[in-house]
């Protein structure tokens, strides 16, 4: 269930093994089930589709009980309940459960009154890290080194003018340093088992510049991250809180993703979703090797076997190069039509993923929200991969375009591969 980037990955991922019908999905989805996939698009909602397994995509629909509602008819469903998913839609009470778990996070305190909120925010060294309580579509959060920015962004988003009732809870914590990392592991309730790490790119411009967004690209393997790093995560930061869960009586179903930030005191956690990440699905997806479909349906079963892992990490490179709309994230313009798909996919190894796209009356593909398409090129190097993603992306064009053309660069100066190449 869902419409963007991340369903369409998981969609072409799950039609690897089983046939997939996506509700509402989009004009890409629809497109992949022409070229012979077994993927198609439904208008019905998920409860009236009768299917083996429910996928449950976004946050939002879990957040408001989708799962829940679908189990109570006897379906088998992959995704948290209402309960933990309050882990996403809560970040109060995901901070407070963090806590009683010992995860290590940033030093916090939450707030729904302006005059301690400022007190507690001139106590702190900054910079500055002030978070909705609730969901904002990846963008309710100000990272400032100006303590005046983050005094008026605590007021606007208290007064529910930014964000509405989203706002008017919020979590003022202190600004952590170090590179960030996605772990995703996938959860039956008592055990998970971690995907490949991800690194996502969060903000619009290059050099991580301008605002938080959803994620404007991403890219796996993340050469920097040993396997070490992923044992001390699933052991600090995945498998207390899933006991913290159970001791709370939630039976956790779905993916935990743990947003990190790779500080000089370790990982600490700076976010849990309850989801796949949008985009490093369609970068990690595609390097899972095995039946993802059976293993989400025995998680949803609460039935994993972890002795014999039946999902590896380990395929070829990937990186995603996100295209977003004028406007974006703040005010992003739809209806722009969209050329030069059948160009980027017929770039070798590259797969165009869709995010927010559909047609107009005249069957024109146009822009439809902020993050448009997904370029994923795959390669047997990190180098190729991008140099893949980069030339398919250099084929679409739309009023007001805009991409990072420094998606994976870091990494690949990392490796020693002259990653600067080729640019966007
Ligand atoms: P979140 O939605 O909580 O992941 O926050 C969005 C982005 O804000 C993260 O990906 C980080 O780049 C940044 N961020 C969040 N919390 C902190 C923090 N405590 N210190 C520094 N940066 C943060
Ligand atoms: N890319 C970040 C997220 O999915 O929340």
């Amino acid at each position: 269930m869902g419409s963007g980037g991340r369903e369409h990955a998981l969609a072409l991922s799950l039609a690897k093994t089983a046939e997939v019908v996506v509700t509402p999905g989009n004009p890409g989805i629809a497109r992949s089930g022409l070229d012979g996939l077994a993927i198609s698009c439904t208008d019905s909602p998920a409860e009236q589709v009768n299917c083996d397994l429910y996928v449950i995509g976004p946050e939002a629909p879990l957040v408001a009980g989708l799962a829940d509602r679908l189990r109570s008819r006897g379906g088998l469903v992959f995704g948290p309940g209402a309960d933990g998913a309050r882990l996403e839609g809560s970040k109060a009470w995901m901070k407070r459960l963090a806590s009683q778990a010992r995860v290590p996070t940033a030093r916090y305190a939450t707030f729904d009154s302006l005059v301690p909120a400022v007190e507690y925010l001139r106590s702190l060294p900054g910079p500055y890290v002030v978070k909705t309580d609730g969901l904002a579509a990846g963008k309710g959060v100000l990272v400032t080194d100006s303590l005046e920015e983050a005094e008026r962004d605590v007021a606007a988003k208290l007064s529910g003018e930014s964000f509405g009732d989203a706002g008017r809870r919020v979590v003022i914590e202190e600004g952590l340093f170090g590179p960030e990392l996605s772990v995703l592991a996938i959860c039956d309730g008592r055990r998970a088992f971690p995907l490949a790490p991800a690194q996502d790119f969060k903000r619009l411009g290059d050099g991580d510049t301008g605002p938080n967004t959803g994620g404007m690209g991403a890219y796996s393997p993340v050469s920097h991250v040993g396997p070490e790093i992923v044992e001390e995560v699933m052991e600090r930061a995945i498998e207390p809180l899933i006991f913290e869960l159970r001791r709370s009586s939630i039976d956790y179903r779905g993916v935990i993703y743990a947003g990190l930030m790779l500080t000089d005191e370790g990982p600490k956690v700076i976010e849990y979703n309850v989801r796949f990440g949008d985009p490093e699905a369609q970068v990690i997806l595609p390097r899972a090797q095995g039946d993802l479909a059976a293993v989400l349906a025995r998680a949803a079963a609460g039935r994993l076997c972890l002795e014999e892992p039946d999902l590896t990490s380990d395929g070829p490179p990937q990186v995603c190069v996100v295209l977003s709309a004028r406007g974006y994230p703040a005010h992003p313009r739809t209806g722009d039509p969209i050329y030069g798909i059948d160009e980027a996919r017929s770039v070798p190894e590259v797969t165009v993923v869709h995010a927010a796209t559909a047609l107009d009356s005249s069957g024109r593909l146009v822009t439809s929200g902020g993050r448009v398409l997904g370029i994923v090129g795959q390669g047997p190097t990190l180098k190729e991969a991008r140099e893949r993603a980069y030339r398919a992306a250099g084929c679409i064009s739309f009023d007001g375009l805009h991409y990072r053309s420094d998606i994976a660069v870091a990494a690949i100066a990392e490796l020693g591969g002259a990653g600067g190449a080729s640019g966007g």
